[in-house]
């Protein structure tokens, strides 16, 4: 598994697959690494077969933080990265700093203008532009067949679709599932900066999630059902629950009468200085899965 640092580096690479007629498959990740991402390596190899290559990129994208998120403390833990994804198969590995990727002089951003002011655009203004612009980037570097996202950052795979689409970008971008702790918990990497108390906690997106799915098939209105949500979040006073949302699975309109259609639940919860989402595409009774 090479790991390149430049962009001309691996085009170099990129090109000497390309001329074998591999198929490319890119998992985009900001690195610190966990069974999530590992479980996005496994569908890009699907996806590649065993003739095509995989590459990952590794690179904590400091345009889609805002002033006082966490860019600083975002972990990161570079060369057990690189063995995960070594014992995974990866094929190459794609891990620029700031300097590498951003010229200093960059005036363009791409934006998804409707998509990104909603939801979590409203809690973090210039997040989803930061990952568009990313996200594009590293598409026109690897020029990759097709993109692996997980479906935990759930509106930022829509933009992402949305932008692919849009821009006619010709990539074909997978979804792939949440991974869970055993209790739960979504994986990911600000995990580990819970402290005990507060991953204690943490588990209550998920079992806010479940009751919401069990409870979605009774008739209930998205009004109500969002009221349930939010107050067993709030029940449990570690939690400062920043958003609780019930909109359409496939468009991400507002939804509040009946649920007649897939919707989706999106949660924001941050416990101390930790930012945590999750979701959970639920079903009225008769659009079982
Ligand atoms: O989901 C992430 O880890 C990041 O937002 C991404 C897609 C790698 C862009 O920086």
């Amino acid at each position: 598994m090479e790991i390149h640092r430049s962009k001309s580096a691996i085009r170099a690479e990129l090109a000497l697959w390309r001329k074998q007629d591999a198929t490319i498959v890119l998992v985009p990740t900001m690195g610190f690494l966990h069974e999530g991402h590992l479980s996005l390596m496994r569908l890009a190899r699907q996806r590649a077969g065993a003739q095509g290559r995989v590459v990952a990129s590794i690179f904590v994208n400091p345009t889609q933080f805002g002033p006082g998120e966490d860019f600083e403390s975002y972990p990161r833990d570079e060369s057990r990265d690189f063995d995960l994804l070594r014992a995974e198969g990866v094929d190459a590995v794609f891990a620029p700093d700031a300097t590498e990727v951003y010229d200093p002089h960059a005036q363009t951003i791409v934006e998804t203008t409707e998509l990104a002011k909603t939801l979590i655009g409203k809690l973090r203004p210039g997040h989803f532009r930061g990952v568009a612009t990313i996200v594009t980037k590293l598409f026109n570097i690897i020029r990759p067949d097709a993109a692996v996202f997980g479906e935990k950052d759930y509106q930022q795979l829509a933009v992402i679709r949305t932008m692919t689409r849009d821009l006619d970008m010709g990539v074909e971008i997978i979804g792939a599932p949440i991974q869970r702790e055993a209790d739960g918990l979504a994986m990911s990497s600000r995990n580990v900066r819970l402290a005990p108390a507060d991953r204690a906690a943490a588990p209550i997106l998920a079992r806010a999630l479940d009751q919401a799915e069990a409870m979605a098939p009774s008739g209930i209105t998205a009004s109500r059902l969002r009221s349930h949500v939010r107050a067993t979040l709030e029940a449990e006073p570690r939690a400062r629950v920043q958003s609780v949302d019930i909109r359409d699975a496939a468009t991400l309109d507002t939804i509040s009468g009946p649920l007649t259609r897939p919707a989706v639940i999106l949660l924001a919860v941050s416990f101390g200085k930790v930012f945590l989402i999750d979701n959970r595409v639920v079903h009225p009774s008769q659009e079982a899965p």
